[in-house]
């Protein structure tokens, strides 16, 4: 089969986007195997640029050559089955963090939270217990303002180590963004970096809190299986997985994508769901929810690729 004029454009835009850029660069990846459900079809390019300033070149160069660039962190996320046109970042070689004051660390936004955490622990700094669990990237948790019932990003976010859309890197103060329920506004670009400011504390009081919420979630949540994280918001005052559950949802399948039976704000890959299927299920309890209770849910997890 030929390769038709404006694929072979596309591709040469994609190759002069990321000429200087230092890292791996690999075409045509398929995403199910980066994302924690473990849906979606291939990357046009995956390229894990090696530090941050390679992110700012990969990012002037998108912006030079007009190619689409998005950072996949692959937890709270469906891929659709088409696959993500243009350029997929993957943070995974910025793993640096540091103390930099007594009470501060700093953290590259491919650290996985629990590393974070842990490393918060270590130092016996207490400001991270809230995220106990959450298996996401610092780099994601920043851009969505993770939370859980016991804290939010927010709460312990000193400054965003961040490079905009022309390749500029600048630090933004927390006191400079606005916050609200699993969304921070950011300026078009993608967070390197956090700075977070922590509280010393003993460790074993530390340890304590983490330990009770990673033994509430393990018994609360499907764990053991591929998933996504939350799939909806909880709208004010309510319970998205409460809601679900009480139209007797548990269990409902598209494919072998389920509604947890564990926790009904959780969808899972039974095996072999695709995109289609998730998202086919996400209409259905949304459709569900709207007609028989009047609740508009909205989604916490992001969709991203080509339709
Ligand atoms: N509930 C049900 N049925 C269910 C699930 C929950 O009745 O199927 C009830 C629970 O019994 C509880 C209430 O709903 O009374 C709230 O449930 P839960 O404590 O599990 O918390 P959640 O609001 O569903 C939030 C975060 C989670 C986080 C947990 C624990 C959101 C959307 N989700 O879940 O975050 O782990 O609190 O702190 O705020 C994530 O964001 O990906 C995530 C997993």
């Amino acid at each position: 089969m030929g390769i038709s004029a404006k694929e072979t454009t596309g591709k040469d835009r994609l190759l002069r986007a990321l000429q200087d850029v230092e890292g791996d660069i690999e075409w045509g990846v398929p995403l199910a195997t980066m994302t924690s459900l473990q849906v979606g079809g291939p990357a046009d390019v995956l390229v894990a640029p090696k530090d941050i300033a390679n992110v700012a070149r990969i990012l002037l160069g998108a912006r030079t050559q007009h190619v689409p660039v998005v950072v996949l962190g692959g937890t709270n996320v469906v891929v659709r089955d088409k696959g993500i046109r243009g350029i997929v970042i993957q943070l995974k070689h910025l793993t640096a963090t540091r103390k930099d004051a007594a009470e501060c660390l700093y953290a590259e936004a491919g650290v996985r939270m629990p590393v974070l955490m842990q490393y918060a622990v270590r130092h016996q700094l207490s400001g991270m217990e809230w995220a106990a669990g959450i298996p996401g990237t610092v780099g994601g948790g920043v851009a969505m303002n993770a939370g859980t019932r016991l804290g939010e990003m927010k709460d312990a976010l000193q400054s965003v180590d961040f490079v905009n859309s022309r390749g500029r890197r600048m630090r933004i103060e927390a006191s400079a963004l606005t916050f609200s329920y699993r969304k921070t506004v950011l300026p078009k670009g993608i967070v390197v970096g956090a700075w977070f400011q922590l509280k010393a504390a003993a460790r074993e009081q530390i340890e304590q809190v983490t330990k009770s919420y990673l033994q509430y979630r393990k018994e609360s949540q499907p764990l053991t299986l591929p998933n996504a994280g939350s799939v909806f918001k909880n709208p004010t005052g309510q319970s998205a997985g409460k809601l679900v559950e009480s139209l007797g949802l548990k269990g409902l399948r598209v494919g072998d994508a389920e509604i947890s039976t564990k926790h009904a704000n959780f969808i899972v890959n039974q095996g072999h769901a695709t995109a289609s299927d998730v998202l086919a299920l996400i209409r259905k309890v949304r459709g569900l929810v709207a007609k028989k209770l009047g609740i508009h849910l909205e989604l916490e997890l992001k969709i991203l690729g080509e339709r």
